[in-house]
């Protein structure tokens, strides 16, 4: 092989070695985006789902023991603001109460001082600050433009507390027992 030959056999092998850099260079930022977008990808897929407290709302909530539950006097109306919902006492058991207006979705404030709208005590009732609804103790609408009960959210007995769901919200047209849990 004469000189000539032999400097462009050299020169085409720099070539390849340059290619495969370049090649290996491209490959890796590929590789480098492809996992920035995965990681994206899954940061925002994981967003649409939020991790939520035990204890806050959307989650079970614990409220109270068995005994601290059945030693509510009839009428009692517990408010849980951070899960949004009020305990009622009423006769025959409990009523989880959402405190969100049926009709365009305001907190409705429970108003201990205002006369009451059911037999179960003298006072006390919801009143919404925004168009007036009133509802009682069982979040029944007695005037303004609401047009059914407040939603209630299950409640259960896990071992030996009383739990409220408040990630299922129980829409209701009106009041029947069957709502009403036993303790
Ligand atoms: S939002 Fe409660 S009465 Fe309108």
């Amino acid at each position: 092989m004469d000189k000539d030959s032999q400097s462009s056999v050299s020169e085409a092998k720099e070539k390849n070695k340059t290619l495969t850099r370049r090649q290996f260079l491209s490959r890796a930022w590929w590789a480098a985006g492809g996992l920035l977008v995965i990681e994206a990808t899954g940061g925002f897929i994981a967003s649409l789902w939020p991790r939520l407290k035990p204890g806050s709302f959307g989650t079970k909530v614990k409220v109270a023991s068995i005994e601290e539950a059945r030693a509510m006097p009839v009428g009692t109306m517990a408010y849980f603001p951070e899960q949004r919902f009020y305990l009622s006492r009423v006769e025959s058991g409990f009523l989880a109460l959402y405190r969100k207006c049926t009709h365009l979705g305001c907190v409705v404030p429970w108003l201990a001082d205002d006369p009451s709208e059911d037999d179960l005590a003298d006072s006390g009732r919801f009143n919404c600050p925004c168009h007036g609804g009133i509802f009682d103790r069982f979040g029944i609408v007695h005037s303004g433009p609401p047009p059914r009960p407040l939603d209630i959210f299950p409640i259960s007995i896990e071992g030996g507390e009383v739990v409220v769901d408040t990630g299922t919200v129980i829409e209701r047209t009106s009041f029947d027992e069957s709502q009403v849990t036993e303790i």
